[in-house]
Protein backbone atom coordinates (compact mmCIF):
# COMPACT_ATOMS: atom_id res chain seq x y z
CA UNK A 1 0.00 0.00 0.00
CA UNK A 2 1.43 3.26 -1.15
CA UNK A 3 -0.17 6.60 -0.37
CA UNK A 4 0.77 9.58 -2.64
CA UNK A 5 2.11 13.03 -1.35
CA UNK A 6 -1.13 14.37 -0.59
CA UNK A 7 -2.41 18.41 -0.89
CA UNK A 8 -2.01 20.87 1.83
CA UNK A 9 -5.74 21.23 3.40
CA UNK A 10 -7.14 24.64 2.13
CA UNK A 11 -7.54 27.08 4.86
CA UNK A 12 -10.78 28.94 5.09
CA UNK A 13 -11.49 32.24 5.49
CA UNK A 14 -13.89 33.01 7.49
CA UNK A 15 -14.93 36.24 6.29
CA UNK A 16 -17.50 38.53 7.22
CA UNK A 17 -21.19 37.22 6.26
CA UNK A 18 -19.73 33.61 4.99
CA UNK A 19 -21.59 30.35 5.94
CA UNK A 20 -17.70 29.14 7.34
CA UNK A 21 -18.34 31.57 9.88
CA UNK A 22 -21.80 31.77 10.74
CA UNK A 23 -21.04 27.62 11.35
CA UNK A 24 -18.11 28.60 13.65
CA UNK A 25 -19.73 31.15 15.85
CA UNK A 26 -22.52 28.94 16.24
CA UNK A 27 -20.22 26.15 17.49
CA UNK A 28 -18.70 28.67 19.56
CA UNK A 29 -22.24 29.84 21.48
CA UNK A 30 -22.65 25.67 21.57
CA UNK A 31 -19.39 25.60 23.55
CA UNK A 32 -20.79 28.45 25.23
CA UNK A 33 -23.64 27.54 27.02
CA UNK A 34 -22.64 23.98 27.69
CA UNK A 35 -20.98 22.45 30.57
CA UNK A 36 -18.65 19.79 29.14
CA UNK A 37 -18.26 17.25 31.47
CA UNK A 38 -14.08 15.79 30.10
CA UNK A 39 -13.10 12.41 31.13
CA UNK A 40 -10.10 11.06 30.91
CA UNK A 41 -9.74 8.21 28.08
CA UNK A 42 -8.04 4.46 29.19
CA UNK A 43 -7.97 1.84 27.49
CA UNK A 44 -11.10 2.74 25.63
CA UNK A 45 -13.09 3.61 28.68
CA UNK A 46 -13.96 6.84 29.83
CA UNK A 47 -12.08 7.20 33.27
CA UNK A 48 -14.25 10.17 35.35
CA UNK A 49 -12.14 10.90 39.39
CA UNK A 50 -14.42 12.96 40.59
CA UNK A 51 -11.23 15.45 41.17
CA UNK A 52 -11.58 17.80 38.74
CA UNK A 53 -10.54 21.08 37.50
CA UNK A 54 -12.21 24.18 36.01
CA UNK A 55 -11.65 24.51 31.96
CA UNK A 56 -11.67 28.63 31.51
CA UNK A 57 -11.26 30.90 28.25
CA UNK A 58 -8.38 33.01 29.19
CA UNK A 59 -9.82 36.03 27.78
CA UNK A 60 -13.13 35.54 29.62
CA UNK A 61 -11.92 34.10 33.32
CA UNK A 62 -15.19 34.53 34.86
CA UNK A 63 -16.51 31.82 32.22
CA UNK A 64 -16.73 28.33 33.07
CA UNK A 65 -16.65 26.11 30.10
CA UNK A 66 -16.82 23.20 31.86
CA UNK A 67 -13.96 20.66 33.59
CA UNK A 68 -11.96 17.77 33.17
CA UNK A 69 -11.22 14.90 35.52
CA UNK A 70 -7.89 14.59 36.86
CA UNK A 71 -6.23 11.19 37.65
CA UNK A 72 -3.40 10.10 39.47
CA UNK A 73 -0.61 7.10 39.60
CA UNK A 74 -3.00 4.63 39.62
CA UNK A 75 -4.76 6.22 36.71
CA UNK A 76 -0.81 6.65 34.55
CA UNK A 77 -0.31 2.65 35.67
CA UNK A 78 -3.98 2.15 34.20
CA UNK A 79 -3.28 4.15 31.21
CA UNK A 80 0.02 2.18 30.75
CA UNK A 81 -1.33 -1.25 31.25
CA UNK A 82 -4.01 -0.80 28.83
CA UNK A 83 -1.53 0.60 26.46
CA UNK A 84 0.51 -2.82 26.67
CA UNK A 85 -2.42 -4.66 26.54
CA UNK A 86 -3.05 -3.05 22.98
CA UNK A 87 0.49 -3.13 21.87
CA UNK A 88 0.10 -6.64 19.90
CA UNK A 89 -2.81 -6.62 18.26
CA UNK A 90 -2.03 -2.76 17.20
CA UNK A 91 1.83 -3.77 16.23
CA UNK A 92 0.35 -6.58 13.88
CA UNK A 93 -2.48 -4.58 12.40
CA UNK A 94 -1.45 -4.77 8.83
CA UNK A 95 0.23 -0.67 8.00
CA UNK A 96 -3.01 0.10 5.34
CA UNK A 97 -5.64 -0.85 8.38
CA UNK A 98 -3.84 1.39 10.62
CA UNK A 99 -3.80 4.05 7.82
CA UNK A 100 -7.22 4.08 7.52
CA UNK A 101 -8.25 5.23 10.42
CA UNK A 102 -5.77 8.59 10.57
CA UNK A 103 -6.95 9.41 7.34
CA UNK A 104 -10.46 8.95 8.11
CA UNK A 105 -10.16 10.90 11.11
CA UNK A 106 -8.35 14.13 9.21
CA UNK A 107 -11.62 13.56 6.64
CA UNK A 108 -13.73 13.81 9.93
CA UNK A 109 -11.70 16.98 11.26
CA UNK A 110 -12.26 18.38 7.66
CA UNK A 111 -15.69 18.23 7.49
CA UNK A 112 -17.77 17.31 10.28
CA UNK A 113 -15.98 18.60 13.26
CA UNK A 114 -13.85 21.58 11.69
CA UNK A 115 -16.00 23.75 13.44
CA UNK A 116 -15.83 21.58 16.69
CA UNK A 117 -12.02 21.68 16.67
CA UNK A 118 -11.57 25.58 15.44
CA UNK A 119 -14.28 26.54 18.40
CA UNK A 120 -12.48 24.10 20.82
CA UNK A 121 -9.10 25.85 20.29
CA UNK A 122 -10.02 29.39 19.80
CA UNK A 123 -11.90 29.01 23.16
CA UNK A 124 -9.37 27.42 25.56
CA UNK A 125 -6.47 28.27 24.15
CA UNK A 126 -7.77 32.16 23.35
CA UNK A 127 -6.60 31.31 19.48
CA UNK A 128 -8.17 33.82 17.18
CA UNK A 129 -10.32 32.00 14.23
CA UNK A 130 -7.90 32.69 11.53
CA UNK A 131 -4.64 31.24 13.73
CA UNK A 132 -6.83 28.44 14.98
CA UNK A 133 -7.76 27.42 11.22
CA UNK A 134 -4.27 26.70 10.47
CA UNK A 135 -3.70 25.17 13.39
CA UNK A 136 -6.57 23.41 14.81
CA UNK A 137 -7.50 22.63 11.45
CA UNK A 138 -5.08 22.93 8.27
CA UNK A 139 -2.22 22.06 10.35
CA UNK A 140 -3.30 18.76 12.51
CA UNK A 141 -5.04 17.48 9.22
CA UNK A 142 -2.15 17.76 6.93
CA UNK A 143 0.12 15.97 9.75
CA UNK A 144 -2.04 13.01 9.43
CA UNK A 145 -2.00 12.41 6.13
CA UNK A 146 1.52 13.67 5.31
CA UNK A 147 2.27 11.53 8.17
CA UNK A 148 0.58 8.47 6.39
CA UNK A 149 2.46 9.23 3.41
CA UNK A 150 5.84 10.16 4.49
CA UNK A 151 5.49 6.21 6.49
CA UNK A 152 4.11 4.64 3.27
CA UNK A 153 7.72 6.19 1.88
CA UNK A 154 9.78 4.69 5.09
CA UNK A 155 7.97 1.15 4.46
CA UNK A 156 8.87 0.86 1.08
CA UNK A 157 12.56 1.61 1.63
CA UNK A 158 13.83 -1.58 1.21
CA UNK A 159 17.72 -2.79 0.92
CA UNK A 160 18.84 -4.89 -2.37
CA UNK A 161 19.14 -8.25 -3.03
CA UNK A 162 21.45 -10.32 -5.07
CA UNK A 163 21.29 -13.49 -6.84
CA UNK A 164 20.61 -16.28 -3.84
CA UNK A 165 20.19 -14.11 -1.26
CA UNK A 166 16.43 -12.15 -0.49
CA UNK A 167 17.45 -8.75 2.05
CA UNK A 168 14.55 -6.82 3.72
CA UNK A 169 13.79 -4.39 6.58
CA UNK A 170 11.00 -4.84 8.60
CA UNK A 171 9.95 -1.58 10.21
CA UNK A 172 9.10 -2.60 13.52
CA UNK A 173 7.24 -0.30 16.27
CA UNK A 174 9.39 -0.01 19.63
CA UNK A 175 8.62 -2.77 22.27
CA UNK A 176 6.82 -1.18 24.96
CA UNK A 177 4.86 2.27 25.36
CA UNK A 178 5.99 6.29 24.34
CA UNK A 179 5.01 9.14 25.74
CA UNK A 180 3.41 11.70 24.27
CA UNK A 181 3.61 15.26 26.45
CA UNK A 182 1.96 17.71 24.49
CA UNK A 183 1.61 21.98 24.92
CA UNK A 184 -1.05 24.24 24.78
CA UNK A 185 -0.04 26.42 22.16
CA UNK A 186 -0.89 24.35 18.64
CA UNK A 187 -3.84 21.70 18.89
CA UNK A 188 -2.07 19.95 15.70
CA UNK A 189 1.60 19.65 17.73
CA UNK A 190 -1.32 18.09 20.65
CA UNK A 191 -2.67 15.82 18.13
CA UNK A 192 0.67 14.85 16.03
CA UNK A 193 2.66 13.85 19.36
CA UNK A 194 0.84 11.24 19.80
CA UNK A 195 -0.56 10.02 16.15
CA UNK A 196 2.24 9.96 14.47
CA UNK A 197 4.26 7.32 17.43
CA UNK A 198 0.72 5.57 17.02
CA UNK A 199 0.52 5.56 13.43
CA UNK A 200 3.73 3.65 13.40
CA UNK A 201 1.95 0.67 15.46
CA UNK A 202 2.90 2.18 19.21
CA UNK A 203 0.69 2.51 21.88
CA UNK A 204 0.71 6.06 23.38
CA UNK A 205 -0.12 7.24 26.64
CA UNK A 206 -0.79 10.83 26.04
CA UNK A 207 -1.09 13.53 28.26
CA UNK A 208 -1.75 17.40 27.36
CA UNK A 209 -1.21 20.64 28.97
CA UNK A 210 -3.65 21.68 31.48
CA UNK A 211 -4.76 24.29 29.50
CA UNK A 212 -5.16 22.72 26.30
CA UNK A 213 -8.09 20.18 27.50
CA UNK A 214 -10.68 21.34 26.01
CA UNK A 215 -9.31 20.65 22.21
CA UNK A 216 -7.61 17.26 23.15
CA UNK A 217 -10.51 15.97 23.98
CA UNK A 218 -12.23 16.68 20.44
CA UNK A 219 -9.53 15.54 18.83
CA UNK A 220 -9.99 12.57 20.93
CA UNK A 221 -13.06 12.05 20.18
CA UNK A 222 -12.37 12.69 16.12
CA UNK A 223 -9.89 9.57 16.88
CA UNK A 224 -11.98 7.50 18.80
CA UNK A 225 -14.92 8.01 16.46
CA UNK A 226 -12.17 7.42 13.57
CA UNK A 227 -12.18 3.81 14.63
CA UNK A 228 -8.86 3.93 16.64
CA UNK A 229 -9.32 0.38 18.97
CA UNK A 230 -9.45 0.91 22.68
CA UNK A 231 -6.10 1.26 23.84
CA UNK A 232 -3.57 2.30 21.43
CA UNK A 233 -4.06 6.33 22.35
CA UNK A 234 -4.85 6.76 26.28
CA UNK A 235 -5.29 10.50 26.61
CA UNK A 236 -4.85 10.81 30.90
CA UNK A 237 -4.58 13.91 32.70
CA UNK A 238 -2.18 14.33 35.39
CA UNK A 239 0.69 15.94 37.14
CA UNK A 240 3.93 16.19 35.52
CA UNK A 241 5.65 14.88 38.37
CA UNK A 242 3.58 12.17 39.25
CA UNK A 243 3.29 10.92 35.43
CA UNK A 244 7.22 11.23 34.69
CA UNK A 245 7.78 9.09 38.23
CA UNK A 246 5.51 6.33 37.06
CA UNK A 247 5.86 6.38 33.64
CA UNK A 248 9.99 6.62 33.84
CA UNK A 249 10.68 3.68 35.91
CA UNK A 250 8.68 1.62 34.08
CA UNK A 251 10.59 -1.29 32.32
CA UNK A 252 8.49 -0.72 29.06
CA UNK A 253 9.08 2.59 28.78
CA UNK A 254 10.09 2.85 25.13
CA UNK A 255 10.35 6.53 24.36
CA UNK A 256 8.50 10.19 25.07
CA UNK A 257 7.45 12.46 22.12
CA UNK A 258 8.14 16.10 23.90
CA UNK A 259 7.21 19.83 22.92
CA UNK A 260 7.30 21.77 25.86
CA UNK A 261 9.80 23.98 27.34
CA UNK A 262 13.59 22.82 28.11
CA UNK A 263 14.06 22.81 31.32
CA UNK A 264 11.00 19.97 31.57
CA UNK A 265 12.66 18.56 28.72
CA UNK A 266 16.17 18.79 30.29
CA UNK A 267 14.89 17.11 33.80
CA UNK A 268 12.90 14.33 31.40
CA UNK A 269 16.35 13.20 29.91
CA UNK A 270 17.90 13.32 33.97
CA UNK A 271 15.62 10.86 35.55
CA UNK A 272 15.06 8.67 31.82
CA UNK A 273 19.19 8.56 32.46
CA UNK A 274 18.90 7.49 36.00
CA UNK A 275 16.08 5.00 34.78
CA UNK A 276 18.19 3.56 31.93
CA UNK A 277 19.35 0.40 33.18
CA UNK A 278 15.68 -0.54 34.10
CA UNK A 279 14.39 -0.46 30.49
CA UNK A 280 13.89 -3.10 28.21
CA UNK A 281 15.64 -1.04 25.12
CA UNK A 282 17.09 2.19 25.06
CA UNK A 283 14.11 5.00 25.22
CA UNK A 284 13.87 7.66 22.39
CA UNK A 285 14.15 10.74 23.28
CA UNK A 286 12.81 13.41 21.00
CA UNK A 287 11.99 17.00 22.16
CA UNK A 288 10.93 20.34 20.54
CA UNK A 289 12.10 23.12 23.54
CA UNK A 290 11.42 26.63 23.25
CA UNK A 291 13.12 29.46 21.13
CA UNK A 292 14.13 32.91 20.96
CA UNK A 293 13.55 33.29 17.75
CA UNK A 294 14.95 36.32 15.47
CA UNK A 295 14.53 38.48 12.52
CA UNK A 296 17.81 40.27 11.26
CA UNK A 297 17.82 43.12 8.37
CA UNK A 298 20.19 43.97 6.09
CA UNK A 299 20.43 47.75 5.11
CA UNK A 300 19.25 46.60 1.44
CA UNK A 301 15.89 45.45 3.19
CA UNK A 302 12.87 46.57 2.72
CA UNK A 303 11.07 48.48 5.29
CA UNK A 304 7.58 47.38 5.23
CA UNK A 305 8.64 43.77 4.45
CA UNK A 306 10.69 43.86 7.72
CA UNK A 307 7.81 45.41 9.37
CA UNK A 308 5.27 43.18 8.56
CA UNK A 309 7.38 40.24 9.48
CA UNK A 310 8.26 41.86 12.78
CA UNK A 311 4.43 42.49 13.55
CA UNK A 312 2.84 39.22 12.10
CA UNK A 313 6.27 37.29 13.67
CA UNK A 314 6.10 38.30 17.02
CA UNK A 315 1.98 38.97 17.98
CA UNK A 316 -0.23 36.65 16.16
CA UNK A 317 -1.34 34.17 18.76
CA UNK A 318 0.39 36.49 21.40
CA UNK A 319 3.42 35.37 20.54
CA UNK A 320 2.75 32.26 21.87
CA UNK A 321 4.39 30.06 18.74
CA UNK A 322 7.32 28.40 19.97
CA UNK A 323 8.41 30.19 16.19
CA UNK A 324 7.52 33.84 17.21
CA UNK A 325 9.99 36.48 16.09
CA UNK A 326 11.00 37.97 19.71
CA UNK A 327 14.51 39.82 18.93
CA UNK A 328 15.13 41.75 15.79
CA UNK A 329 18.42 43.49 14.94
CA UNK A 330 17.69 46.24 12.53
CA UNK A 331 20.15 48.58 10.91
CA UNK A 332 21.15 51.95 11.50
CA UNK A 333 19.65 53.34 8.08
CA UNK A 334 16.51 51.91 7.67
CA UNK A 335 15.37 51.71 11.72
CA UNK A 336 13.60 54.39 12.45
CA UNK A 337 11.08 53.55 9.45
CA UNK A 338 10.88 49.92 10.45
CA UNK A 339 9.78 51.12 14.09
CA UNK A 340 7.29 53.80 12.85
CA UNK A 341 5.69 51.37 10.60
CA UNK A 342 5.74 48.50 13.18
CA UNK A 343 4.50 51.07 15.96
CA UNK A 344 1.45 52.55 13.43
CA UNK A 345 0.54 48.50 12.57
CA UNK A 346 0.52 47.83 16.46
CA UNK A 347 -2.28 50.23 16.94
CA UNK A 348 -4.24 48.64 14.38
CA UNK A 349 -4.22 45.51 15.74
CA UNK A 350 -7.24 44.85 18.16
CA UNK A 351 -7.20 42.66 21.65
CA UNK A 352 -9.97 41.33 23.08
CA UNK A 353 -11.99 37.99 22.58
CA UNK A 354 -11.85 35.33 19.79
CA UNK A 355 -15.64 35.57 19.63
CA UNK A 356 -15.14 39.52 18.08
CA UNK A 357 -13.22 38.19 14.83
CA UNK A 358 -12.32 41.70 14.26
CA UNK A 359 -9.67 41.39 17.18
CA UNK A 360 -6.09 39.91 16.46
CA UNK A 361 -4.40 39.56 19.45
CA UNK A 362 -6.10 37.93 22.64
CA UNK A 363 -5.11 36.96 25.78
CA UNK A 364 -1.87 34.86 27.50
CA UNK A 365 -3.08 31.22 28.04
CA UNK A 366 -2.62 31.55 31.87
CA UNK A 367 -2.12 33.83 35.10
CA UNK A 368 1.70 32.15 35.77
CA UNK A 369 2.49 33.10 31.85
CA UNK A 370 0.86 36.38 32.56
CA UNK A 371 2.42 37.21 35.42
CA UNK A 372 5.76 36.69 33.60
CA UNK A 373 5.33 37.89 30.57
CA UNK A 374 4.75 41.32 33.00
CA UNK A 375 7.86 40.69 34.98
CA UNK A 376 9.51 41.36 31.60
CA UNK A 377 7.94 44.17 30.99
CA UNK A 378 8.17 45.80 34.21
CA UNK A 379 11.91 45.31 34.65
CA UNK A 380 12.13 46.90 30.93
CA UNK A 381 10.50 50.16 32.44
CA UNK A 382 13.13 50.58 35.09
CA UNK A 383 15.86 49.55 32.94
CA UNK A 384 18.68 52.00 31.96
CA UNK A 385 19.18 49.38 28.51
CA UNK A 386 15.91 49.20 27.81
CA UNK A 387 12.97 51.43 26.37
CA UNK A 388 9.60 50.58 25.70
CA UNK A 389 8.27 52.08 22.66
CA UNK A 390 4.93 50.58 22.20
CA UNK A 391 2.38 48.88 24.61
CA UNK A 392 3.70 48.13 27.80
CA UNK A 393 -0.03 47.50 29.03
CA UNK A 394 -1.29 44.33 31.03
CA UNK A 395 -5.10 43.57 32.58
CA UNK A 396 -5.75 40.47 34.09
CA UNK A 397 -9.24 41.62 35.71
CA UNK A 398 -11.51 40.07 32.86
CA UNK A 399 -8.71 37.81 31.24
CA UNK A 400 -4.95 37.58 30.66
CA UNK A 401 -4.60 40.36 28.26
CA UNK A 402 -0.88 41.86 27.69
CA UNK A 403 -0.40 44.46 25.24
CA UNK A 404 1.97 43.88 21.92
CA UNK A 405 4.75 45.38 23.38
CA UNK A 406 8.00 46.65 21.84
CA UNK A 407 10.89 47.29 23.81
CA UNK A 408 14.10 48.59 22.40
CA UNK A 409 17.51 48.07 24.31
CA UNK A 410 21.00 49.66 23.76
CA UNK A 411 22.36 46.37 25.06
CA UNK A 412 22.26 43.46 22.80
CA UNK A 413 22.65 41.07 25.35
CA UNK A 414 19.77 42.68 27.48
CA UNK A 415 17.70 39.91 29.47
CA UNK A 416 14.72 40.34 26.05
CA UNK A 417 16.73 39.68 23.90
CA UNK A 418 17.95 36.32 25.30
CA UNK A 419 15.28 34.84 27.24
CA UNK A 420 12.39 33.09 26.05
CA UNK A 421 9.36 34.99 27.33
CA UNK A 422 6.55 33.62 25.33
CA UNK A 423 4.62 36.46 25.31
CA UNK A 424 3.75 39.77 22.62
CA UNK A 425 6.80 41.28 23.61
CA UNK A 426 9.42 42.23 21.13
CA UNK A 427 12.76 43.30 21.51
CA UNK A 428 14.88 45.59 18.99
CA UNK A 429 18.13 46.60 18.68
CA UNK A 430 19.76 49.19 16.37
CA UNK A 431 23.21 47.85 14.90
CA UNK A 432 25.52 49.77 12.97
CA UNK A 433 24.36 49.16 9.52
CA UNK A 434 27.84 48.94 8.28
CA UNK A 435 28.54 46.14 10.40
CA UNK A 436 26.29 43.53 8.88
CA UNK A 437 28.89 40.55 9.69
CA UNK A 438 29.33 40.96 13.21
CA UNK A 439 25.94 41.32 13.94
CA UNK A 440 25.22 37.83 12.75
CA UNK A 441 27.83 36.48 15.79
CA UNK A 442 25.71 38.43 17.57
CA UNK A 443 22.72 36.73 16.99
CA UNK A 444 24.34 33.26 16.76
CA UNK A 445 25.88 34.30 20.14
CA UNK A 446 23.00 35.64 22.04
CA UNK A 447 20.90 32.73 22.98
CA UNK A 448 21.00 29.00 23.92
CA UNK A 449 17.90 28.27 21.08
CA UNK A 450 18.11 27.32 17.98
CA UNK A 451 14.73 27.18 16.72
CA UNK A 452 13.46 29.95 14.01
CA UNK A 453 15.12 32.98 12.61
CA UNK A 454 14.75 35.33 9.56
CA UNK A 455 16.90 37.36 7.16
CA UNK A 456 15.44 40.36 5.16
CA UNK A 457 17.69 41.84 2.71
CA UNK A 458 17.35 42.22 -1.23
CA UNK A 459 21.01 42.02 -1.55
CA UNK A 460 21.88 38.38 -2.44
CA UNK A 461 25.31 38.23 -1.08
CA UNK A 462 24.30 39.52 2.23
CA UNK A 463 21.67 36.66 2.09
CA UNK A 464 24.29 33.98 1.39
CA UNK A 465 26.84 35.42 4.14
CA UNK A 466 23.49 35.44 6.67
CA UNK A 467 22.94 31.64 5.84
CA UNK A 468 26.54 30.51 5.80
CA UNK A 469 27.50 32.51 9.65
CA UNK A 470 23.67 31.39 11.02
CA UNK A 471 24.23 27.58 10.18
CA UNK A 472 23.11 26.11 12.98
CA UNK A 473 21.51 29.40 14.82
CA UNK A 474 18.20 28.11 13.70
CA UNK A 475 16.47 24.70 12.23
CA UNK A 476 13.91 26.82 10.42
CA UNK A 477 15.71 29.84 8.24
CA UNK A 478 13.60 32.28 6.46
CA UNK A 479 14.60 34.43 3.77
CA UNK A 480 12.33 37.55 3.11
CA UNK A 481 9.48 36.19 5.55
CA UNK A 482 8.80 35.95 9.26
CA UNK A 483 9.92 32.94 11.49
CA UNK A 484 6.58 31.32 11.82
CA UNK A 485 3.80 29.61 9.78
CA UNK A 486 5.64 26.38 8.87
CA UNK A 487 3.20 24.51 6.61
CA UNK A 488 3.50 20.50 6.80
CA UNK A 489 4.89 19.10 3.92
CA UNK A 490 6.38 22.44 2.50
CA UNK A 491 8.98 23.00 5.71
CA UNK A 492 9.34 20.79 8.08
CA UNK A 493 9.68 22.11 11.94
CA UNK A 494 11.98 22.06 14.49
CA UNK A 495 15.10 23.37 15.96
CA UNK A 496 18.57 22.21 17.99
CA UNK A 497 20.49 23.67 20.59
CA UNK A 498 18.73 24.04 23.38
CA UNK A 499 15.39 24.04 21.06
CA UNK A 500 15.09 20.73 20.90
CA UNK A 501 16.48 16.82 19.01
CA UNK A 502 15.43 18.70 16.10
CA UNK A 503 13.67 15.53 15.08
CA UNK A 504 11.78 17.62 11.93
CA UNK A 505 7.88 17.38 13.20
CA UNK A 506 5.72 16.35 9.98
CA UNK A 507 8.35 14.61 7.64
CA UNK A 508 10.40 11.03 7.38
CA UNK A 509 12.69 12.33 9.95
CA UNK A 510 10.59 12.49 12.38
CA UNK A 511 8.81 8.82 11.97
CA UNK A 512 12.29 7.05 11.85
CA UNK A 513 12.06 7.76 15.83
CA UNK A 514 9.26 5.88 16.44
CA UNK A 515 9.70 2.60 14.54
CA UNK A 516 12.92 -0.29 15.55
CA UNK A 517 13.86 -1.56 12.04
CA UNK A 518 14.60 -5.43 11.70
CA UNK A 519 17.35 -6.26 8.61
CA UNK A 520 16.00 -10.33 7.13
CA UNK A 521 18.57 -12.04 5.52
CA UNK A 522 17.30 -15.00 3.89
CA UNK A 523 19.35 -17.13 1.29
CA UNK A 524 17.78 -19.33 -1.01
N1 LIG B 1 4.69 25.17 13.05
C1 LIG B 1 4.56 26.35 13.81
C2 LIG B 1 5.16 27.53 13.13
O1 LIG B 1 5.99 27.35 12.28
C3 LIG B 1 5.14 26.19 15.17
O2 LIG B 1 4.84 28.62 13.46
Amino acid sequence: FHFAAPANEPVYSYTPGSPERDALKKQLAAFKSQQADIPMYIGGKEVRTGKTKDLRPPHEIKHKLGHFHYGDATHVNDAIAAALAARSQWADTPWEQRAAIFLRAAELMATKYRYHMNAATMLGQSKNAYQAEIDSACELIDFLRFNVHYLSEIYNQQPVSSAGIHNRLEYRPLEGFVLAVTPFNFTAIAGNLPTSAAMCGNVVVWKPADTQVFAANVTMQILIEAGLPAGVINLVYADGPVLGDVCFSHPEFAGIHFTGSTAVFQHMWASIGNNISKYKAYPRIVGETGGKDFVIAHKSADVDVVATALARGAFEYQGQKCSAASRAYLPSNIAEAVKTKLVADLKTMKQGTVEDFSNFVNAVIDERSFDKIAKYIDNAKSSSSAKIIAGGGYNKSEGYFVEPTVIEVTDPKYVTMCEEIFGPVLSIYVYDAEKFEETLALVDSSSMYALTGSIISQDRYAIDLATKKLVNSAGNFYINDKPTGAVVGQQPFGGARASGTNDKAGSMLNLYRWLSARTIKETF
